[in-house]
């Protein structure tokens, strides 16, 4: 058994690195046609990562997660969300933080969302013209960033809320590009070099972002409202078994964790969702059947479980996984997995990519066939848009549901269709992979009446 790095690639670490700021998925193609499914990229600045798409080794890492730190591996999204991040932590803190949050995106909980989720989307959607096309991922946006505030933030009204919006929407567009998202890769570019630079702007914009969530913080902790029941107020509310609370600096880093972690990830998806809907009549006349077959009392949760509604959702996570490779996982110690010793201090990459790509487990990959869901079942290891283990994504149950209310609240009430008959790539957004163009949608008109709102609100 060797101990070296599997199939190192060659060419320069500075042109790995800018290959793969400017193109994760291609640079993924290129090297795993070259080199099968494990190989070690090397990142200048960045150190040594083995990309794996092999479903075995990634199952014995998530099986075997104390071996592996990834707070530390995630370093590279300090400046945005805060060195008190879940996402930044490891052991026992990540574990105690981990305990603490979960409650609040799972089980009954989730359902006291489904209403405001579906209201959101309403009140978003009746903003679009009839022929005025429009950037599905900018309205997605709008609805994820809405549902975040009002759940998690428990913020809709009031002058805090009105400012944090649009410098939300700022701070984080200031990465929409392979270009403009290299800031959060290249550390030489992480520099104060006066007001203009990218970075100072994006620290200035950080910087009120947190003096926003500190007064609103204050706030609560000085008017203590036990009837809410946002995110916000209920992580202010637990202790841990020892009786601790956490603290205000942990709250705002975590609060800036989902915000960050939660909705730009959710409104891409949804891009895409209305994308490969609308590009293909069958998907999208298959689905509108499901709608309008629920029955007369149907509820948000009973719109949760819909077969066909389900399986295009889960086929639009394989196909466009928003973040093209999990959190790094550094080995602790020496680990042996699928023939190779990986000694201590190797940080190993599962690729989301490389696995919802194969062919022997999903034939004709890069088509669109959400049927495939309903004839078969995926083990966690074959199919994990949303990482696992003890990392798997916090708000994977507030998402899938997010994503279905979206999707049968506007297609129900509205006609759409794409605006251009053009073909749409992947592109870096910051840490997450977004469609070209955003994806251009038209509305061609309503119908005559909501089938879902109405029920779900009568
Ligand atoms: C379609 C939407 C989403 C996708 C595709 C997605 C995907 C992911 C993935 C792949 C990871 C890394 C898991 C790993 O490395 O094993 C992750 C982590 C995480 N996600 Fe999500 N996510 C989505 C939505 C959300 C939402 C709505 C929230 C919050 C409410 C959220 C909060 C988090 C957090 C806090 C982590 C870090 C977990 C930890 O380190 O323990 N995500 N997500």
């Amino acid at each position: 058994m060797s101990s070296q790095l599997p199939n190192r690639i060659t060419s320069p670490p500075w042109w790995q690195l800018l290959n793969w700021i400017a193109d994760p998925i291609g640079f993924q193609e290129k090297y795993s046609q070259k080199y099968g499914d494990i190989f070690t990229m090397r990142l200048s600045g960045l150190g040594s990562f083995v990309v794996i798409g092999n479903p075995q080794v990634i199952g014995a890492i998530f099986s075997q997660d104390s071996h592996f730190d990834v707070g530390r591996a995630n370093k590279l999204a300090e400046p945005l969300v805060g060195r008190n991040s879940l996402m930044l932590l490891d052991g026992a803190r990540h574990r105690r933080e981990r305990k603490l949050l979960m409650p609040p995106f799972h089980g009954e909980r989730l359902q006291t969302y489904a209403l405001a989720i579906c209201s959101i989307t309403e009140q978003v959607a009746s903003q679009w013209q009839v022929n005025q096309p429009f950037v599905a991922r900018t309205a997605m946006q709008q609805i994820s960033l809405e549902v975040i505030l009002q759940i998690v933030f428990g913020l809709s009204e009031g002058e805090r809320y009105r400012q944090l919006k649009p410098l939300l929407t700022e701070w984080l567009d200031m990465t929409d590009s392979p270009l403009r998202s290299s800031m959060l890769f290249l550390r030489f570019l992480q520099q104060d070099w006066g007001a203009w630079t990218p970075w100072s702007q994006m620290k200035r914009r950080q910087r009120h972002v947190h003096e926003l969530l500190q007064a609103e913080i204050e706030e609560r902790r000085n008017n203590l409202d036990e009837g809410r029941t946002d995110v916000l107020s209920l992580m202010m509310a637990v202790r841990d078994e020892n009786g601790q609370a956490i603290g205000d600096e942990e709250l705002r880093d975590e609060l800036l964790t989902i915000l960050f972690a939660g909705h730009e990830t959710t409104a891409t998806t949804l891009a895409w969702a209305f994308y490969q809907i609308h590009q293909q009549p069958d998907v999208r006349e298959k689905l509108l059947q499901e709608l309008d077959s629920l029955g007369e009392n149907s509820s948000p949760m009973k719109i949760a479980e819909l077969p066909y509604l389900t399986a295009v959702c889960q086929e639009t996570l394989r196909m466009y996984p928003v973040i093209p490779v999990l959190f790094p996982r550094i080995t602790k110690s020496p680990v042996k997995l699928g023939g190779h010793l990986f000694e201590k201090e190797t940080t190993l990459m599962p690729s989301i990519y490389l696995v919802h790509y194969r062919e022997d487990l999903y034939p004709n990959a890069q088509q669109f066939k959400p049927e495939r869901f309903l004839e078969r079942q995926y083990s966690p290891n074959e199919y994990f848009p949303f990482g696992g283990g003890s990392r798997r994504c916090l708000g994977y149950a507030l998402a899938q549901l997010e994503m279905k209310l979206v999707l049968a609240t506007v297609l129900s009430k509205y006609q759409l269709a794409l605006a251009e008959d053009k073909p749409v790539k992947l592109q870096r957004r910051g840490f997450t992979l977004a469609p070209t163009g955003g994806v251009r949608i038209v509305m061609t008109g309503t119908k005559q009446k909501s089938v879902v709102l109405q029920k779900v609100v009568g």
